[in-house]
């Protein structure tokens, strides 16, 4: 099975499909694609329920979510996921946004069922189930500090707090007027919600953050080691619930979890919210429970020590 297809690819679906047994029928559209860990957790999931079909991933230029939609209609898939770029031309490119995914502003899953293409959004819910599996609460019972609200990770996390009605919501960014966009946007969705904007700065966070029960960091820093610290290491305590949305390739600890290991705080990291968003995928497209411990392990023996 080779590692991605392209559009061309695609178009030509009558050769390519021989490619892949059993016959492709999911997939995962991105520009690049080729590092996407996805099909790794959906191919032993299908496997395990006895569903004869293939995950696969196909690199989509922007501008082509569209296109690419129809061609899988016609090629007789059941479904997507959609990664970065895509998730926002998406919104535009399907039948039916389920109302959440329209709140979030993105589609990351697509199904198509009854000739129809249907947007869905796992992100945000998949978010929500790490939280709850990691840390043993609810969202509704936080004071939760968002490090980065200028992404779309940021935004559909931001949007599941509030809808969730956490207790309070601290935004901090490098680009602060984003921050205050997305600050505006969430006190329409939830105007009774306590909504802040923290400078990118380590005084104001030191300030902060024994303010803060949940700190998520939805910034693109920690997957490097040499990336800058994202809060002072003295500040965390073992009160703190620490979710960093980053993982790493070779699975050891993205800065900010090792230094909350240290500091004795509970910690959750992307690989966990990669899971659970491709459960809730899965249930979108199957209308069943989806094979949770079947895909965790597979996605930890996807890891590159
Ligand atoms: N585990 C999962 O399943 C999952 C799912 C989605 C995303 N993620 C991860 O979440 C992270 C964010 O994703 P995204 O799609 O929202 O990315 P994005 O759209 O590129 O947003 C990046 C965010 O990081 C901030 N940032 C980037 N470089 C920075 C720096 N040097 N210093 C301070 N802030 C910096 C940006 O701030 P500005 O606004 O100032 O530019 C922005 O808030 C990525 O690491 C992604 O891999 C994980």
């Amino acid at each position: 099975m080779p590692p991605f297809i392209t559009l061309p690819d695609l178009t030509n679906w009558p050769t390519t499909q021989s490619l892949f047994s059993p016959p492709a029928r999911l997939a995962v559209i991105g520009d690049p694609i080729a590092h996407s860990r996805s099909p790794q957790m959906h191919n032993p999931a299908l496997a395990a329920c006895d569903i004869p079909a293939s995950y696969i991933r196909v690199q989509v230029p922007v501008g082509q979510v569209k296109h690419a939609f129809t061609l899988f209609q016609d090629a007789g898939f059941l479904g997507v996921n959609i990664t970065i770029p895509h998730k926002f031309e998406a919104l535009d490119a399907v039948d039916h946004i389920d109302p959440a995914a329209q709140r979030l502003g993105a589609v990351n899953t697509l199904a198509i069922r009854d000739g129809k293409l249907h947007g869905y959004n796992t992100d945000g819910p998949g978010f929500l189930r790490s939280v709850q599996e990691a840390f043993h609460t609810s969202l509704r019972d936080l004071r939760i500090l968002m490090l980065g609200a200028g992404g779309g990770a940021g935004r559909a996390v931001a949007v599941q707090c509030a809808l969730e009605g956490c207790q309070r919501l601290v935004l901090a960014n490098r680009t602060p007027e984003k921050a205050s966009h997305l600050a505006t946007e969430l006190q329409s969705i939830a105007p009774q919600l306590p909504i802040s904007i923290l400078p990118w700065d380590p005084a104001h966070l030191l300030a902060e953050l024994p303010h803060i029960d949940l700190i998520v960091n939805a910034t693109s820093l920690g997957m490097k080691t040499e990336d800058a610290p994202l809060i002072p290491p003295q500040s965390l305590t073992s009160q703190h619930l620490v979710f960093d949305m980053v993982y790493r390739a070779n699975g050891t600890p993205t800065p900010l979890i090792a230094d909350a290991q240290l500091a004795q705080a509970q910690t959750a990291d992307g690989l966990s919210l990669l899971l659970h968003q491709g459960a809730l995928s899965f249930e979108h497209w199957f209308n069943r429970p989806a094979p949770l411990e079947v895909m965790r392990q597979a996605l930890i023996a996807s890891l590159n020590p």
